[in-house]
């Protein structure tokens, strides 16, 4: 789904640049051109970073209990 349409930048994109390190709206409007034209994208890139900062961590937290369950 796309969520800046004037960059044409999707929810994925927006995963990947969690995952490679973006923390911020400004992150994202750096990394991908987020908000740059109209700003109507900002509160539902927002609400996306956020999302996939949490599954991230999640991921993190999966991985890191597994690993320490085969240790
Ligand atoms: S929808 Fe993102 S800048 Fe317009």
């Amino acid at each position: 789904m796309y969520i800046c349409v004037c960059q044409a930048v999707t929810e994925r994109q927006i995963q990947q640049a969690a995952q490679d390190g973006a923390r911020s709206l400004r992150d994202l409007s750096r990394d991908l051109g987020i908000t740059r034209e109209c700003g109507r994208c900002a509160i539902c890139a927002r609400q996306c970073l956020k999302q996939a900062l949490a599954d991230c961590h999640s991921a993190d937290v999966a991985l890191y209990e597994n690993n320490s369950l085969a240790a």
